[in-house]
């Protein structure tokens, strides 16, 4: 028996590598992946070795992750509940693909995972593990132990001479971290009430911090993802990585919410998204001028529907690759450049061009125009339209 786990290399992970190893009797094969985290990740490989781990997995994935996740995501405007941008849901599904390929290579018939009974996370995983592989064991430790506090893990650590070090700085928070986010739950932010404090804040400062000066910068899209910032040409996670740092400087992509998880309890999140905000609203202006008006209102219509599939866990689904479809079909003609202003917090549009604009300056001018539109034309459509109002009001109904 075999299982694969997703390991941090931090001291909930590296408990439950022991405990699947005395309570399975099990062979436990580590995965370790760099998704921008922004932690090293080769150190998991002594922790993994000193558990006796045989099997140990160390991956740098940042590229797979933007491209192939994030940067789809975003053809879509994606937000959950009007204000998140989903940085935790989106990398869920790569991980869990991960997981189902390395059991598959070494031949391991389980796969298991740090997260709570309580929370998205392990329904993700877990949902992407069954649609990947149906006969998949999953083993969920926190759902099974009753290791559920600080002191028990510890306790427990010092039983089975598990090292744990202790770190400096260490955050009190329940944090995730990739390229396209930081998130904090827990500790204080459980009274919705009660505002953050600034020091919890890692990747941006406050806006009031921010320059006095704004940020100008060129965003360039292709078929719907940005393809260079500035006119220099890079590979979409140094796309991230670098609007991440500009967003970051500016105050830009704090978000404090209050969020409906899928297990049904509400609860209370702090964000950042540097990047993705930039993205955004980017990605916005530049449909702006590229898309068919019809096409452009059909994508916001499903837009919360997909929101709602990839939070929920459902990346690896039916419908989530027909909507993809969908998405992707409308960005042939997302193409262009859009000029953004970075200002203590705001991104400001200012200004958009492309050579697959629709935007018809003979069309729109309040000048004279010079006949492909005619106004007289408006009169009959309005009539048209107004038809079944006359009608209804004709026959007496009130409004
Ligand atoms: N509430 C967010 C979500 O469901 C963030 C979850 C953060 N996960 C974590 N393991 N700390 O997507
Ligand atoms: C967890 O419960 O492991 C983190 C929070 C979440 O998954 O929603």
């Amino acid at each position: 028996k075999k299982v694969v786990l997703a390991y941090s290399g931090g001291l909930d992970t590296s408990v439950i590598v022991r405990w699947l190893q005395d309570t399975y009797n099990c062979e436990v094969v580590t995965f370790t992946a760099d998704i921008g985290q922004g932690e090293e990740v080769e150190p998991a490989r002594a922790k993994a070795e000193a558990l006796g781990v045989k099997e140990i997995y160390i991956e740098d994935l940042r590229e797979e992750f933007v491209r192939d996740y994030v940067f789809p995501m975003f053809r879509a405007n994606t937000i959950y509940e009007g204000e998140y941008l989903l940085g935790t849901s989106i990398a869920r599904p790569l991980i869990a693909k991960r997981l189902v390929e390395i059991a598959n290579e070494t031949g391991a018939d389980a796969i298991s995972h740090g997260a709570t009974g309580k929370g998205n996370d392990q329904v993700r995983f877990e949902l992407g593990a069954y649609a990947l592989k149906p006969g998949v064991k999953v083993i969920a430790p926190w759902r099974e132990w009753d290791l559920n506090s600080r002191e028990k893990l510890l306790a427990y650590c010092d039983e089975r001479d598990i090292p744990v070090e202790k770190k400096k700085g260490k955050s009190p928070y329940s944090m995730d971290a990739n390229l396209l986010h930081i998130s904090y739950e827990g500790i204080n932010l459980e009274d919705p009430w009660a505002e953050a404090e600034e020091d919890m804040w890692r990747w941006s400062v406050s806006p009031e911090a921010a320059p006095d000066k704004p940020t100008y910068v060129e965003l360039t899209y292709k078929k719907g993802d940005i393809v260079a910032i500035d006119g220099q040409e890079m590979k979409p996670h140094v796309v991230l990585e670098t609007l991440n740092k500009l967003a970051g400087e500016n105050g830009i992509g704090r978000l404090d919410i209050v969020e409906n998880r899928y297990v049904g309890m509400k609860s209370r999140g702090c964000y950042e998204t540097p990047g993705g905000t930039i993205m955004l609203r980017a990605h916005r202006a530049i449909e702006s001028i590229t898309l068919d008006r019809e096409v452009a209102h059909l994508k916001d219509s499903i837009m919360p529907r997909y929101a709602e599939v990839i939070y929920n866990g459902y990346w690896w689904s039916p419908e989530r690759e027909a909507l993809q479809a969908l998405i992707d079909q409308t960005q042939e003609y997302v193409n262009g450049t859009v000029r953004l202003k970075l200002y203590k917090g705001n991104v400001d549009v200012a200004g958009r061009k492309s050579d697959d604009s629709l935007f018809d300056e003979k069309i729109a001018t309040f000048e004279e125009d010079q006949g492909a539109y005619d106004q007289k034309d408006a009169e009959g459509f309005i009539k048209l339209n107004a038809l079944r109002l006359r009608i209804a009001a004709g026959k007496g109904r009130k409004l």
